[in-house]
């Protein structure tokens, strides 16, 4: 099966794979880049519209590092786990100065930068440079669980040194590029977590977990810790038309984001905002949201606060008021669009 494996993914790969996907049509290793940034973690579906939006406005290296970071992250604004375009913005710096504007050649260059660890290094070097590099993503991961019945959890360092030595020693000689997309095609398409499409695969016949109706046990999950719960109330401070905003801190959960002030879930809502300055008086609420994050999970009670007077001191560092209509084009998590585009469609805050 090892020595077969390569050829018939390749051949699987050119008749079913995918082949006209927006970062396929170049062998620029910035457009690589970037997309492989960009689907890390999240389906090509979503990815497509924000990578043709993000190179349009950022063409090359030399405009990414030009650019501002509040500019990146708007870009990036909805994608979520906002440290990959912080890093991209911050690698496109190192590029510019370590490397005189050209993206490395050097597998060990392009692995040091920020944000890229050593699967997405690989589909870089493989998909620009036609190098034979192993690539280890989720999606492989399944593929490789599912297919060769690796046990174990493979975020355990055993697990995924084993998949790793798997990884490479099925590389094949030539076709490198081919080789990698079918890997990510085959879990993307027909080896899904859920509902795995096996009637249609090429190695149905070979696969254990198909063979022993282990697909969805294999990979095996992630030993269940039950996730915390946090509680936050986000204030939306409205006055003429306009919603204030926080920056975040560059560190933690929406790092570098444009936030909506908090205060603690305990805190009356009124207290908190005549610490921030404000008389208010409370606006028609809008329902609760929760928010899921890698390591917890975030409750969010809105509340709406109607601004008698904006203090004189208007926009100081670190805080904006900002039209509800133009939040669409501002750097915000999810969450917060989400509310801001409630309120605004709640119609006419004072
Ligand atoms: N997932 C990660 N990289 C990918 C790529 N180049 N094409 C499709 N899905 C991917």
């Amino acid at each position: 099966m090892n020595e077969r494996f390569a050829p018939q993914l390749i051949a699987w790969q050119r008749r079913h794979g995918r082949h006209d996907l927006p970062w396929q049509a170049s062998r620029d290793p910035y457009a690589i880049w970037v997309s492989e940034i960009m689907l890390q973690q999240t389906q090509v579906e979503t990815v497509v519209p924000y990578y043709q939006r993000f190179m349009a406005r950022l063409p090359d290296v030399a405009a990414l590092a030009m650019a501002s970071e509040d500019e990146v992250l708007a870009l990036w604004s909805g994608l979520g786990y906002y440290s990959r375009a912080r890093n991209l913005h911050r690698a496109a710096g190192i590029v510019m100065r370590e490397f005189g504007g050209a993206f490395p050649r050097e597998f060990d260059a392009i692995q040091g930068l920020p944000g890229i660890g050593r699967s997405t290094a690989a589909a870089i070097a493989a998909f620009a440079y036609d190098e034979r590099r192993a690539i280890l993503d989720g999606n492989v991961k399944r593929v490789f669980c599912r297919i060769f019945g690796v046990e174990g959890w493979p975020g355990e360092k055993a697990v995924e040194n084993r998949l790793w030595a798997l990884a490479e020693g099925l590389l094949p000689d030539t076709g490198i590029a081919a080789y990698s997309q079918g890997l990510m095609d085959l879990g993307a398409t027909l080896c899904r977590r859920g509902r795995p499409d096996c009637v249609r695969c090429p190695f149905a016949d070979e696969c254990v977990a198909n063979r022993q109706g282990r697909q969805a046990e294999l990979p095996a999950a992630r030993p269940r810790k039950a996730l915390p719960e946090r509680h936050t109330t986000m204030l939306l401070f409205v006055h003429a038309g306009e919603i204030l905003l926080e920056k975040r801190p560059p560190t933690g959960i929406w790092g570098g984001l444009w936030s909506l002030p908090e205060c603690s879930a305990e805190a009356d809502p009124a207290a908190c905002a005549r610490r921030f300055g404000f008389e208010t008086r409370p606006l028609a609420a809008l329902p609760k949201l929760t928010h899921t994050f890698t390591h917890f999970r975030l409750h969010i009670q809105p509340q709406p606060l109607s601004v008698a007077r904006r203090p004189a001191r208007l926009n100081e560092p670190g805080r904006l008021w900002l039209p509800l209509a133009d939040a669409g084009e501002a750097a915000l998590p999810t969450p917060v669009r989400k509310l801001i585009e409630q309120l605004e469609a709640g119609g006419g805050p004072a």
